[in-house]
């Protein structure tokens, strides 16, 4: 039988399929039932160093093929999220999603972050609304490169930079975060856009603009994946859009080594894990893939 078990550089997971960052993902008990649904690890709510509330109702909407949010990076704080990790770190692996407005900001939260036990390190340097956060430093190479170093140095545990394709330089600023030392590269965070209810002549969320994400964007996806599987050494995990083992496999064959889910587990709640899981050992065993590894980046060949 086919194995479902892959390694993104140093960290090895048994699954492939991660819980994205944003989803039942900001209390110890729902990323355990993230981890028990099937999922191969659990990426946090972005963290901060303090407390945030995030932005007013309305924050999000659904359109057609996915869903708009602007959540405002809502987090209790890195001191508070303690709490969380020690509930949920015996049970699986965790990876610590933080975000900041600067590289010493960054190292601090993540030195946090591998101190509460997790796996791994993934930096939002792609929010697309945030003020001072997220994209507004991830499209810029230098300060990528910046960051990606302060926070390499800072701990022992890989590091991951989640990239914006809000950008036409993805693959540079992709090559900064290998320069700066990152382990691997996450894409994509989701496209800056924005609703219009026309009755009120007014944008629909409060914070105007929001992020889609969902089906919708799985195409631009698959497309940065296999972008960037062209121009850097390091390992790329995919994200955008998927809900079936058929989306996981483009990711894959672009050149993913392993896969997150955000959306559809608000649509399918946790089971697509399992059933996404059983799908695609069941697609690998008939074509012929005996491993993950073996699947990736078949697209190129
Ligand atoms: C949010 O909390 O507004 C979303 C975070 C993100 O898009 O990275």
């Amino acid at each position: 039988m086919s194995s479902l078990s892959t390694k993104v550089g140093r960290l090895s997971l048994e699954r492939p399929g991660m819980v994205a960052s944003g989803i039942m993902d900001e209390t110890g008990p729902s990323m355990i039932r993230m981890l028990e649904a099937g999922a191969g690890a659990v990426v946090t709510k972005s963290v901060g160093s303090e407390p945030r509330p995030g932005h007013a109702n309305p924050c999000f909407t659904e359109v057609e093929g996915g869903l708009v949010n602007a959540m405002g990076l809502p987090n209790p704080g890195i001191a508070e999220f303690k709490a969380e990790m020690d509930v949920a770190v015996p049970k699986g692996k965790i990876v610590g999603s933080i975000y900041g407005a600067s590289a010493e900001e960054f190292a601090m939260l993540a030195g946090k972050m591998e101190d509460y036990g997790a796996c791994a390190i993934e930096m939002n340097l792609s929010c697309p609304h945030a003020k001072g956060y997220g994209m507004e430093l991830g499209t810029d190479p230098v300060i990528v490169k910046e960051i990606s170093s302060a926070v390499s140095s800072a701990v022992s545990i890989p590091v991951w930079a989640k990239l914006t394709p809000n950008t036409h330089i993805l693959t540079q600023i992709a090559k900064a975060a290998e320069d700066g030392g990152c382990d691997a590269v996450v894409a994509i965070n989701t496209l800056k856009a924005m609703v219009i209810t026309p009755e009120l002549g007014k944008p629909f969320l409060s914070n105007k603009f929001g992020g889609l994400s969902g089906p919708a964007v799985r195409p631009v996806g698959v497309r940065a994946v296999y972008d960037l599987y062209d121009s850097i050494s390091i390992p790329i995990v995919g994200v955008g859009g998927i809900s079936t083992w058929r989306d996981a496999a483009q990711y894959i064959m672009a050149g993913a080594s392993a896969y997150q889910i955000g959306s559809a587990v608000a649509d399918q709640g946790p089971e697509v894990f399992g059933r996404i899981n059983g799908d695609l050992v069941k697609f690998m065993d008939e074509y012929g893939y005996s491993s993950v590894e073996d699947m990736r980046g078949v697209a190129h060949e």
